[in-house]
């Protein structure tokens, strides 16, 4: 009956799941096939039973008797093999076509795959010309070729990992923050403040004609935020451990391998500190469990990474796991650079800003396994960094962690808590009335408090070994590019 049935469909040369319907599939079914997702069918659930697996083909190959499909559907890397009678073949079922079969889930006969399932109806939903199809059956892209098709990139093997590899790691450090008893703050991506000035701002205006050339919607100048920092330290006035997961903007004309216009930052604030140790404490340990938990929840995709576009940097990510992560002074990391034979081109003076050549130079140096440098001179770190009171090298109590193949990975401090100190510095700035709020949570309960933010994309790149920023972004956004 079920053989009938599919011959019926195959003639059909079904083109759209209507038409599937219409033919009356069910009908001819003995029992109504169960719906599983390809992730779902390869660990075995119901074998022998009658499934139906909806996805885009993967691979396609004809031979005299049958024809052998993978289907996909972003459910894990693997794809689940088709073999059908050649009398279900049919021209449009083509690499990159959109398909439902229904069939009976089977042990495989080939150790290549646990299952298989044997069709006995395939439809094409989505017809697609494999000519005009930018990526090619059996063709291993690179990430810069499928990076010009962000519309359809997701549809690669390496791009699906990369997406699911970062969907496990945004679970990975929301656990992390639950577990440790952080409480998730969602603080605005529209802000009136500029934290910093730790990049240049996108303002936010209306558009449309009800609004006049130049009207300030809010009344005040407002931009996209650059850092949730200003209003976590607002609630960590009340919550001794916060964080915050979300978009942060950046404006800076940079094409860079390691900048984005907009990029996610994970952000804690924890109150009563005592030391910097407080926050590297935290940093490591997010960045060891969220790194242990994608290697064991992703280990095909991750292998993807590590065998076939960054072979070899497993090794380095062995070693950032197993490795306590080394401190060193910014005093230590000038000495070093100072000592070193290798030709900087930006100076090494202390007091200079540590640049990415120098980051890189100062993590192989301390053996290939992220680094902390704390303590930076006072006049490098923004108004809210800890006064350290070290003279004559003045110094703040802030932290940053460099990692492998990237350099700056997070970027942290303790915060200024004495009101005293604080409104001298922002005095000094001429910005006392604009923070006067900041100075507010100083006269109200102020505690010693610290926090730092860790930048998503680049610690997808330091865990995969990927080399350029917008492969590891869904949808990336830089200066001069702002894709679909
Ligand atoms: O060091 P940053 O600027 O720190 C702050 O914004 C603090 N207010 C965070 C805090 O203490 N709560 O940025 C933190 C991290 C950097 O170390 C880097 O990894 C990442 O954010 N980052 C970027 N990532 C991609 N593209 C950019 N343009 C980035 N700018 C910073």
């Amino acid at each position: 009956m079920l053989q009938s049935a599919a011959k019926v469909l195959s003639f059909a040369s079904a083109t759209s799941v209507s038409r599937g319907i219409a033919a009356g599939i069910r009908h001819y079914c003995k029992n109504t096939p169960t719906k599983l997702r390809v992730s779902q069918a390869l660990s075995g659930a119901e074998l022998g039973s009658n499934i139906k697996v909806q996805g885009w083909v993967r691979s396609v190959r004809a031979q005299k008797a049958n024809v052998f499909l993978h289907v996909n559907d972003g459910s894990s890397l693997q794809s689940l093999q088709v073999v059908a009678s050649s009398e279900l073949s049919d021209p449009l079922l083509t690499f990159g076509s959109a398909v439902e079969v229904t069939g009976i889930l089977k042990k495989s006969p080939h150790q290549k795959q646990p299952v298989e399932l044997d069709a006995k109806q395939i439809n094409v939903v989505g017809e697609c010309n494999p000519v005009d199809f930018p990526f090619k059956i059996k063709e291993r892209h690179g990430l810069e070729y499928i990076r010009q098709f962000p519309h359809l990139r997701c549809r690669t093997n390496a791009f699906s990992s990369l997406l699911r590899i970062r969907s496990e790691a945004t679970a990975a450090i929301h656990s992390y923050f639950k577990d440790n008893g952080f409480v998730e703050i969602n603080t605005p991506i529209i802000t009136s403040n500029d934290c910093e000035g730790a990049g240049e701002l996108f303002q936010v205006e209306p558009s449309g004609p009800d609004y006049a050339d130049g009207e300030n919607f809010f009344s005040v100048p407002a931009y996209l935020t650059v850092s949730g920092q200003l209003h976590l330290e607002v609630v960590s006035g009340a919550f001794s451990k916060v964080y915050t997961f979300g978009p942060t903007f950046r404006a800076e004309n940079s094409q860079s391998r390691r900048h984005l216009a907009e990029f996610y930052m994970v952000e804690a604030e924890i109150s009563f500190t005592q030391s910097l140790e407080d926050l590297t404490k935290v940093m490591e340990d997010m960045f060891r469990f969220a790194t242990e938990h994608v290697l064991a929840h992703c280990v095909e995709d991750v292998d993807l990474f590590h065998k076939h576009v960054t072979p070899g940097h497993r090794d380095t990510v062995d070693a950032m796991i197993k490795n306590s992560f080394p401190v060193i002074t910014y005093r230590e990391a000038i000495d070093i650079l100072r000592r070193s034979s290798e030709r900087f081109a930006f100076p090494t003076d202390w007091g200079c800003d540590l640049k990415t050549e120098h980051e890189k130079y100062l993590v192989k140096h301390c053996g290939n396994i992220p680094v902390f440098v704390t303590d930076y001179p006072y006049d490098l770190k923004p108004f809210y960094a800890r006064d350290n009171q070290d003279h004559p090298e003045r110094t703040a109590a802030a932290v940053d962690l460099l990692v492998p193949g990237v350099g700056e990975l997070c970027g942290g401090s303790l915060r200024e808590e004495r009101l005293n100190l604080l409104s001298a510095r922002l005095e000094e700035a001429g910005l006392e009335d604009v923070y006067s709020w900041y100075l507010d949570l100083r006269r109200f309960g102020s505690v010693p408090h610290g926090g730092f933010g860790l930048g998503f994309e680049r610690y997808l790149q330091c865990i995969l070994g990927v080399d350029n920023i917008k492969d590891v972004v869904p949808f990336p956004r830089f200066s001069h590019s702002c894709l679909l």
